[in-house]
């Protein structure tokens, strides 16, 4: 299990600005939370990561940004309207409400109150389309991404000059009224979800299902998750979604025990089967080589983006003494790293800001940085740990001297000595050797570049 509880990487967020409780000021909003700066790009990089992996390094594998608004129609088709429905129960004496697969026994959990009979209570939120509030004007906000993936199929298999295998890759909110919300950002009632549906020919399915449990799980392994803290586990018959002909979960050993991360489903051909159904529209394909005609089965990995955010802040998180003193230290994979390098000049003597500024404009156009010159250089260092900086980069009173500075290592605490001329490079092939893009779209690896130092 991840070696921290969830208090502690809760106070951690929102001491460091990681994660606030949404609407704070006004007691809050159940079920919602609001990314701070340093989880704004945490979140981003996760978010970055998976385009990487599943778009980006892919020649099978393309994107769409699809609304969140829909027609409604869509909805009864992919089956959500009818049955995507939790059991509720409310206690008769404190009111609390339940959902009834979660509780042990038949009593309230929390006064041991007598319970109603279970009533199915649909996740979907309503809102109105126009000005009209009525039943004609209903529409929903999306409760997954999936769907408008599966409603553009046509659009992009004709548009992207693609042939079979396909995928599909959709990064955006979704939004469910969960009955129970809670363990933080793991149920939400506004998340982000990370999807792909891969749409194979009938017959291949197994073995595209058996690719992507493989590739992702390695994604997260790759990410720095510890491989002891995650599991594929086999949904039971009786577990599966109503659309599944089988589904694994990827599950994550948080604080609360085994949950999941990340659904891998053998959708079959029942989401474009029920499209063509509802809509009219024929949306089966045509393979030129057999001359066959068929509605493509889907392979889809859906991962969460906030359970993702959560499970890399809790398996990066570690405490260890160091002379003396606690140190906190967020050793996350420098990809994902809200800042990747901090300028720290010894302190804020007026011969040393020159230096340092210049050193700072050298590097902050390659990745995010941050320059911070209050309180004793212990104390920003344990800051920079504390939310997971790789390199601290520190400019000294030698520096003006030898035109040199320290670069630190988070993890190991080691510290070399470097020219300045030569930082940029350095760090650029320190954050970028493994394989991951630490550049801004259009940046380049400039090895050996001159800095404005000279
Ligand atoms: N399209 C398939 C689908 O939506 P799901 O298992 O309901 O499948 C996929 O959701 C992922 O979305 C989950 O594994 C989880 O990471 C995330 N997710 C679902 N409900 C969530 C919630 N209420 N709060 C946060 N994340 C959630």
């Amino acid at each position: 299990m991840s070696s921290v509880d969830m208090e502690t990487i809760v106070s951690l967020c929102k001491r460091r600005g990681f994660i606030f409780q949404s609407s704070e000021i006004y007691g809050g909003a159940g079920g919602c939370w609001d990314y701070g700066p340093l989880g704004a790009e945490l979140k981003r990089n996760v978010k970055e990561a998976w385009w990487k992996a599943m778009v980006h390094d892919r020649d099978d594998v393309v994107g769409l940004d699809a609304s969140i608004l829909m027609n409604p129609q869509v909805w009864v088709a992919s089956g959500h309207v009818q049955q995507f429905s939790d059991p509720l129960v409310d206690c008769k004496a404190c009111k609390s409400r339940f959902r009834a697969d979660h509780l042990k026994g038949d009593k309230c959990p929390d006064c041991g109150g007598e319970l109603t009979e279970p009533r199915m209570f649909n996740l979907m939120f309503k809102t109105f389309m126009g000005p009209v509030e009525d039943d004609a004007a209903v529409v929903y906000l999306r409760p997954e991404t999936a769907q408008g993936i599966f409603v553009n199929f046509q659009n992009v298999m004709s548009t992207s000059r693609k042939k079979l295998p396909l995928g599909i890759a959709q990064v955006g909110k979704s939004f469910r009224n969960e009955i129970n919300t809670g363990n933080f950002i793991f149920r939400s009632r506004e998340f982000e979800q990370m999807e792909m549906e891969y749409f194979v020919k009938p017959g291949t399915d197994d073995h595209w299902f058996q690719h992507w449990l493989e590739q992702r799980f390695n994604w997260y392994v790759k990410l720095g998750i510890k491989k002891e803290n995650l599991r594929l586990r086999p949904h039971a018959k009786e577990e599966l979604a109503h659309y599944a002909k089988g589904c694994y979960d990827v599950e994550y050993l948080f604080p609360m025990g085994w949950s999941e991360l990340e659904g891998i489903a053998n959708r079959g051909s029942y989401d474009l089967e029920q499209h063509s159904k509802f809509s009219g529209k024929d949306l089966s394909v045509f393979e030129e080589e057999t001359k066959e005609r068929f509605v493509p089965y889907v392979i889809e990995p859906s991962a969460g983006v906030d359970r993702s955010v959560l499970a890399f802040l809790l398996d990066s998180y570690h405490e260890e003494v160091v002379e003396k003193e606690k140190r906190v230290v967020l050793r996350l994979h420098p990809a994902l790293a809200p800042i990747k390098v901090a300028v720290l000049p010894l302190s804020r003597n007026e011969k040393l800001v020159p230096l340092a500024t210049e050193v700072h404009a050298s590097i902050r156009g390659c990745f995010m940085t941050q320059y911070d010159d209050s309180q004793s250089i212990g104390r920003r260092y344990r800051r920079q740990d504390e939310v997971g900086t790789p390199y601290c980069v520190t400019v000294d009173f030698q520096s003006i001297e030898d035109k040199q500075v320290t670069i630190r290592d988070r993890d190991s605490l080691h510290q070399i000595r470097i020219p300045i001329d030569t930082l940029r490079a350095t760090l650029l092939a320190k954050l970028g050797g493994e394989d991951f893009d630490v550049l801004p779209p259009g940046g380049s690896l400039v090895t050996g570049g001159k800095s404005q130092l000279g």
